[in-house]
């Protein structure tokens, strides 16, 4: 028992020291060698996506496009993160659309996607609240496939095509950890974080002995307003911290050749990989029984809200 703690105590302590001093990954690789001239970063007006944007304009990215389904939104983070040397172009989009070919802003993704040389997709949606499976209604199950996994889909597959024809390009995925680890009362997020995951690796398999960079970034908890967590601690990384985290771990998957080595699904944030390899040595009971105690307590507030909001209106 003891030598397990002392074992976790340095592998903590290994793993903060590696991950958090500066430009330990970017000595090897530039954020332009990264990301090529062009990011596409969908999801990028609000916590993880806009946090990657800000990254990536003040590294000076030469051309960023950021891609909202609210314009107001999208040209503030543009006056925010535009320097002399990053032009930023916006894309409006709604991925919660029956058939997202036939929205207003397609054809403009489509074009700015087919000469990306990196896409980062962040657009993402969760429960309003911890549920069990049953009270949630299929119109919302219909918009987190949209949301989370069509967008992707689509994205990655409009940004395949020319990268694979140049020969080279980077795919960041944003997946969640709730896809290697149950998740009770979460379940239906889960689910589309596990396609995710599922289409990330199989793309990589395809892509082998190319350079091409594929990646599923799969956090746990980051302070953003899906989390509904506001102050970062040490398990919950503030947005900037994570997309630090995030980018250094891409700077792995670019521009190297796919080997059968290569791990395309990632835990960037220091903590999270820690809780991360702690919970699957866990008997598995053990961290299910925790998660499904944790998310009652959460229902039982949310419930509570939905109420109180139903009697007042
Ligand atoms: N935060 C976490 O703890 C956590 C943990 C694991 C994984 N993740 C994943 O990380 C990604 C980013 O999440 P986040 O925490 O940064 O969430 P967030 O702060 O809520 O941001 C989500 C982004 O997705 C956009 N979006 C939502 N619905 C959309 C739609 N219908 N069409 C187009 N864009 C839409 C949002 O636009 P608006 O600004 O208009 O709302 C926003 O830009 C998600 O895929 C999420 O599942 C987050």
């Amino acid at each position: 028992m003891f030598e397990f703690i002392g074992l976790l105590v340095v592998v903590v302590w290994l793993l903060k020291v590696a991950h958090t001093v500066p430009g330990v990954c970017s000595r090897r690789r530039s954020l332009p060698k990264t990301l090529g001239d062009k990011l596409v970063i969908t999801g990028a007006t609000d916590g993880i996506g806009r946090a990657y944007a800000d990254l990536a304009a003040k590294n000076g990215i030469p051309i960023l496009v950021l891609v909202g389904r609210n314009q107001e939104k999208l040209d503030a983070v543009k006056r925010e993160v535009e320097t002399k040397t990053t032009t930023v172009r916006t894309v409006q989009a709604d991925f919660d659309s029956a058939d997202l070919t036939k929205t207003a802003g397609f054809e403009e993704l489509k074009r700015e996607l087919s000469t990306a040389e990196s896409l980062i997709n962040c657009a993402g949606v969760s429960y309003p609240g911890a549920m069990y499976y049953e009270e949630v209604g299929v119109p919302f199950l219909d918009t987190l496939i949209r949301v989370n996994l069509m967008s992707t889909m689509i994205a990655a597959h409009l940004a395949y095509k020319g990268m694979r024809a140049r020969g080279k390009g980077l795919l960041v995925f944003m997946g969640s950890a709730s896809s290697l680890v149950a998740e009770p009362l979460l379940v239906g997020y889960a689910g589309t974080k596990g396609a995710i995951d599922g289409l990330g690796r199989s793309l990589q398999a395809e892509c082998v002995s190319t350079e091409f960079g594929i990646q599923i970034q799969v956090p746990f908890m980051v302070t953003t307003k899906m989390s509904k967590i506001r102050k970062p601690s040490l398990l919950v990384p503030s947005a900037d911290a994570y997309a630090r985290a995030g980018l250094r771990a891409a700077c792995h998957a670019s521009n190297r050749t796919v080997n059968d080595s290569m791990r395309a699904t990632i835990c960037p944030y220091w903590s999270h990989q820690v809780i991360l390899n702690v919970c699957q040595r866990l008997p598995r009971y053990l961290w299910e029984q925790f998660r499904l105690s944790e998310q009652k307590v959460l229902r039982k507030k949310y419930m509570a809200k939905v109420t109180k909001a139903t009697t007042t209106a």
